[in-house]
């Protein structure tokens, strides 16, 4: 049976379908999201997260990532910062070149490099700090009419749990929706998120929660809904290499069994795509597509029985003419791997170890001189 799937509204937004294409640094560029949302139903398809530090210092490489390609629905931006002052000048940007219809701010990254100056999933647990931060950026995006949108984790690790707090503070100050990945940052991508972590967020707060962790198949956000009571689904490493996963949840929320199963002749076909759109977003660069596209066909290849000689020869390819050659000489009537379908992909691990700032978990809150050493460090660069 299908649970009870309602759009859901983010402030002048209308979601028809609350589907969403997680944001993966890296990944959900705009030729990613673009195949995503050809397939998928009218959901959102949030942009790889761009440092706010970054674009205030007009960066080239975070304007990229903040390109939206003509047919996008809604732009789903998602920035990432620690100083408030600097996000409330990265968001000003935004709205002053109408560069995006919502904002989403990344408070869930587990990775050392961003977790150590305070940044990602350890910035709930300075509640002054989180709280200041959703208020600047509310502050500029709600006179403009545009919606934000907290990501959050459970917490640091099971003695340092945030995500209730941090979910009511996101919602006191304006935000139209939280979206909960339920691993803490000790988790990292270990294991299985917790779910019922989703549902207990539910019940707290008012504003819409999306849940997100673990979604491989669509009977998985059938199950997620279900199980939780969640309001919409976010996606992130069920649909690398498969995009086509946004059909499938299309068809299971229309309640229909379709399900895509592509074979290797039509995976070829949307590499060929995909690679195509990246040349587009490198400006024309082939060399710089075909080398971003090589983590993707790993991920397209998965399952296939496709030799080691050739995933190599995809590694070293440098121009299109060299990727298309590549694609020609996949079997392209090699059906589609069933065994793999509901695997995990992509990161699968625990962290080895917490990295925060110098007494972080001493207090909820900072001091004038913590702020100082914590804004100086915020790194240019924080990608995942
Ligand atoms: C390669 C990679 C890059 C990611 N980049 C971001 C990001 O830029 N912003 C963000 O909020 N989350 C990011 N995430 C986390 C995902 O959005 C998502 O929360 C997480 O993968 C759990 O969902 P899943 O189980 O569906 O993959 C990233 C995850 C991966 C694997």
């Amino acid at each position: 049976m299908v649970p009870p799937v309602k759009p859901v509204r983010l402030g002048n937004i209308n979601v028809p379908v609350p589907v969403v294409l997680s944001p993966m640094a890296g990944v959900t560029n705009w030729p990613f999201r673009v195949l995503c949302e050809g397939y998928g139903p009218e959901g959102l398809y949030v942009a790889e997260m761009v440092t706010a530090r970054a674009l205030v210092a007009r960066n080239p490489k975070a304007f990229r990532l903040c390109r939206f390609a003509p047919g996008e629905r809604v732009r789903s931006l998602q920035l990432y910062g620690v100083d408030p002052v600097i996000m409330e000048r990265a968001v000003h940007m935004v709205v002053d070149y109408d560069g995006a219809d919502h904002i989403d701010l990344n408070f869930g990254c587990p990775v050392p490099k961003v977790t150590r100056h305070g940044g990602g999933s350890a910035l709930p647990w300075k509640l002054d700090l989180f709280t200041e931060l959703i208020h600047r950026v509310v502050g500029v995006c709600g006179p403009a009419g545009i919606p934000v949108t907290a990501k959050i984790r459970v917490g640091i690790d099971a003695e340092h749990e945030t995500f209730l707090e941090a979910a009511h503070i996101a919602q006191e100050e304006g935000c139209a929706a939280v979206t909960l990945h339920a691993r803490t940052t000790a988790e990292y991508y270990g294991g299985h998120s917790d779910w019922d972590r989703i549902s207990q967020l539910v019940q707290a707060v008012d504003i819409p929660v999306f849940g997100n962790g673990d979604i491989w198949t669509a009977e998985d956000a059938l199950a997620m809904i279900r199980q939780t009571g969640c309001a919409g689904v976010a996606i992130g490493r069920g649909c690398q290499g498969r995009p086509w996963l946004f059909a499938d949840i299309r068809h299971a929320f229309e309640g229909s069994d379709r399900r895509e199963e592509p074979n290797l002749g039509q995976v070829g076909r949307v590499m060929k795509k995909h690679v195509r759109m990246l040349v587009d977003f490198y400006d024309g660069d082939e060399r710089m597509a075909v080398h971003d596209m090589r983590k993707h066909v790993a991920w397209y290849l998965k399952g296939f029985g496709v030799g080691g000689a050739t995933r190599r020869a995809f590694m070293d390819c440098e121009t299109l003419a060299g990727f298309d050659g590549q694609v020609d000489q996949l079997d392209q009537d090699m059906p589609y791997p069933q065994a793999v379908a509901d695997k995990p992909r992509g990161r699968v691990r625990y962290a080895r170890k917490v990295r925060l700032p110098q007494g972080w978990l001493d207090s909820r809150t900072t001091t004038h001189e913590e702020r100082q050493a914590l804004f100086g460090a915020d790194p240019m660069d924080a990608s995942y």
